[in-house]
């Protein structure tokens, strides 16, 4: 079946890298780990849009406590496959973040320069504790060390693609997350 020339999920997206199984049993690992983690708190999950809203919708459902969640929006400037640090607020949070264990959830840590940025965004607004929880990294690409809390996979540096993940904003909804083919890409 083909809508607008997206095939799915077909196989000419690129091969599998972590399967949609391998992929829920992580995120409910991860989720078991923060419930042992905040026994006696309420947790704070913030998802970065649009990128990991759909891990922080499989994370949260994952976490046997209460929490509350909120949604932050970034942009950057610039070409769309590299960053240049600068970030671009494009939605806020809602909620006020003074005396909140927050944990910002990401779908993957490449250079570390967005996540960097919102991190110390973040920190400027008094929370009690923040953590960071990453799907993905690629550790390789790091240009700024940026500790991570809890962390799905160490990826190598290949353009991955589902999840939540896009390529020009496409292939978000896959439920398997793939290396980017060239002929996917248009190159
Ligand atoms: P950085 O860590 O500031 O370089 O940027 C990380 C962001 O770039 C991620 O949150 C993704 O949105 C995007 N990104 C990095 N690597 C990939 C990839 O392999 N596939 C899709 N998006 C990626
Ligand atoms: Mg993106």
């Amino acid at each position: 079946m083909s809508v607008d020339g997206y095939r799915h999920p077909d196989q000419s997206v690129g091969p599998v890298l972590l399967d949609a199984r391998t992929i829920q049993n992580r995120v409910h690992e991860l989720g078991a780990q923060i419930t042992r983690d905040y026994q006696g708190k309420v947790p704070h999950l913030i998802a970065i849009l649009k990128r990991s809203c759909i891990f922080h919708a499989d994370l949260v459902r994952s976490i046997d406590l209460a929490l509350s969640m909120d949604f932050i929006a970034v942009g950057s400037y610039g070409e769309s496959t590299k960053t240049s640090g600068e970030v671009r607020l494009l939605k806020d949070l809602d909620e006020s973040l003074d005396g909140r264990d927050v944990l910002l959830v990401e779908d993957i840590l490449d250079t570390g320069l967005t996540v960097h940025y919102i991190l110390q965004n973040l920190e400027s607004r008094g929370p009690r504790s923040l953590r960071l929880v990453t799907l993905l990294s690629k550790p390789s690409r790091r240009q700024i060390d940026v500790p991570v809390d809890y962390l799905g996979f160490e990826i190598p540096d290949r353009f991955v693609v589902g999840y939540g993940l896009d390529y020009n904003q496409r292939y978000r909804n896959l439920p398997d997350i793939r290396i980017l083919s060239r002929a996917a890409s248009g190159a």
